[in-house]
């Protein structure tokens, strides 16, 4: 039996989960989260009056906890309602939603044992879905294999999570070696681990990548965690963490048919503090001429920022093979390639993007089916 005790004070109910936790909630942010069939769309759940109508000094005129384990209030305008009290330490112990969610476990090089999916199982046992977007938030990255060598494989293993982001390049876009290329992408140049399209608003999310065929010397795919990176920068160098946290470059990409433009900080954090996304794109980086002083400090952290994510320490290379197929998290997870021999043979990888909303919106729907 939960030791639950109930508190009405001036500022609110404060609710006692025993000695150890307790929480003041406001009054009249529980007057507005009824649950109260009266308040709430029936099968929408969505509230009905406005919020903003009830009086700024409602007050709670009793409280108490009923045989279910329900909060049970008495409100000042008459309303009374009930809240499980799970629900009100949910609430009070997490302000924001997840994203994907999970805990997150760092990498770098030797990383090599990571979870290897199959496309029919992801296709057959929506659990095994689960278990990969769970991995997904874990390593920010999930190796699937087993999909078929033809243009319409990626799309099957995208249809086990969701839509497709479509942009002004259209959804499945083809990367390989080809004439007249307008991107770098297209030649045999390597690449630097970097993050894809920050000039984007939203940026992709995660992007899909499929190998269709790989037997060029070189060509290997890189992979940076640049959470780990970034983690790293924050325990060695603080000045620099600092720097890139509050300083923020701008990121341009124009072409005939487009003008894309976007800033924020290589390193992102959200209100707690965490690191909630990085950026890093040389090709597309755009800094402003900012005070000497603040580019000064801008400038010494992103070499140091750099220094770390160009070494082996942070490098995961792998060199895919036709069927294989990368998610990775593009918020998370830097990117590239070693250079290839095109005289020796070919590589062709296909990729598409996935919106954040969309693959946390399959994992949390899918918590809730699967228990
Ligand atoms: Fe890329």
């Amino acid at each position: 039996m939960l030791d639950i005790h109930l508190d009405v004070q001036p500022r609110g109910l404060m609710v006692y989960w025993g000695q150890s936790y307790h929480y003041l909630f406001h009054p009249l942010w529980l007057r507005e989260n009824s649950m109260d069939a009266e308040y709430r769309d029936e099968n929408i759940g969505a509230r009905i009056p406005q919020a903003t109508d009830h009086p700024l000094d409602i007050a709670i005129d009793s409280a108490q906890i009923d045989s279910n384990g329900n909060v049970n209030l008495m409100f000042s305008d008459g309303h009374s309602c009930d809240f499980p009290v799970k629900m009100l330490r949910d609430r009070a112990e997490q302000h924001r939603p997840d994203d994907l969610i999970g805990a997150k476990v760092f990498w770098g090089r030797g990383f090599d044992d990571y979870p290897t999916y199959e496309l029919t199982d992801l296709q057959n046992d929506e659990s095994r879905v689960l278990s990969a977007l769970g991995t997904l938030a874990k390593y920010g990255f999930v190796h699937v294999q087993g999909l078929a060598i033809d243009a319409h494989a990626l799309k099957s293993l995208c249809d086990c999570v969701g839509p497709m982001r479509e942009t002004n390049w259209g959804t499945l876009a083809d990367v390989r070696n080809i004439p007249n290329p307008y991107d770098l992408t297209m030649t045999a140049r390597s690449l630097a681990p970097h993050a894809d399209n920050p000039y984007r608003l939203p940026a992709p999310g995660y992007i899909f990548m499929q190998c269709l065929r790989n037997n060029a010397d070189g060509g290997e795919s890189i992979m940076v965690d640049g959470f780990g990176v970034a983690d790293a920068l924050r325990k060695s160098a603080p000045e620099a963490f600092d720097a890139l946290t509050t300083i923020a470059p701008n990121f341009r990409h124009a072409e005939d048919s487009a003008i894309l433009e976007d800033s924020g900080p290589l390193i992102e954090l959200n209100e707690a503090g965490d690191v909630q996304r990085v950026r890093f794109s040389n090709r597309t980086e755009q800094v402003p001429p900012l005070s000497p002083t603040t580019l000064d400090r801008y400038y010494r952290g992103r070499k140091q920022f750099a220094d770390l994510i160009f070494s082996d320490e942070h490098t995961l290379t792998t060199k895919l093979q036709p069927g294989d197929a990368f998610i990775w998290d593009n918020y998370r997870i830097f990117h590239g390639r070693t250079a290839f021999d095109i005289t020796t043979g070919d590589r062709h990888m296909r990729h598409c993007y996935l919106d954040r909303d969309t693959v946390s919106s399959r994992q949390k729907c899918l918590m809730r089916d699967l228990g």
